[in-house]
């Protein structure tokens, strides 16, 4: 049977999950988007970044998401950030454990985000950044109705492409 995982709140308890996630696919991830600072790889650093999210949540800027799987391990995180409810715009941002993916996480994960922009939020658009060599994360953009904003320069290499969708 296919393993179910679910979706919800980065919570403040969260810093040794989120430091064994991070750091168990921290090549993965430096292979795909921008690395962290090096700072950010101990208890301390998580801290403070979950602190930060956290934060960012309380003022309405910031909406932050983990994926678990069926024995609480965090195996994904997905972000609405930069939240602009006067502009009704939010920036989309997830990351899936190497381990996990191909099984249809950064899907779910960006599903929910659409969901909440909706539904907590009443935003009206989304958009995201993606470098166009991860041709796995424009998928799943592409999959929930984001389309790139100028298709024409969509191979110019080194630059992040961004995507948008309506809601
Ligand atoms: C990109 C990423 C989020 C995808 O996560 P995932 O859980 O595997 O995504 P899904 O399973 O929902 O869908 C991925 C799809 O892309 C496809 N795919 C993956 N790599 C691919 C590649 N190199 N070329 C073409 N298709 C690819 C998969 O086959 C899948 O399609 P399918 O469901 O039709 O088979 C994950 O690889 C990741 O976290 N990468 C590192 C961080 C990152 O890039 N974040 C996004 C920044 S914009």
């Amino acid at each position: 049977m296919r393993e179910s995982f679910s979706v919800r709140e980065l919570r403040h308890t969260d810093t040794e999950a989120l430091l064994a996630f991070e750091t168990e696919n921290r090549a993965w991830f430096e292979s795909h988007i921008d690395g962290r600072a090096p700072s950010f790889y101990s208890v301390a650093g998580v801290n403070e970044h979950i602190e930060e999210y956290l934060s960012g949540f309380a003022r309405g800027v910031w909406h932050p998401f983990v994926l678990e799987d069926s024995r609480g391990r965090v195996v994904g995180r997905a972000n609405l950030k930069g939240i602009d409810t006067n502009a009704g715009v939010a920036e989309v941002g997830y990351r899936i454990a190497q381990s996990a993916c191909g099984q249809g996480l950064a899907t779910q994960a960006l599903e929910h985000l659409i969901g909440q922009a909706r539904t907590r939020w009443a935003l009206t658009q989304l958009v995201a950044y993606v470098f166009p060599e991860n041709a796995g994360s424009k998928k799943v953009l592409e999959r929930c109705g984001f389309v790139p904003e100028h298709p024409l320069k969509r191979d110019v290499a080194a630059v992040e492409q961004r995507f948008v969708r309506g809601i």
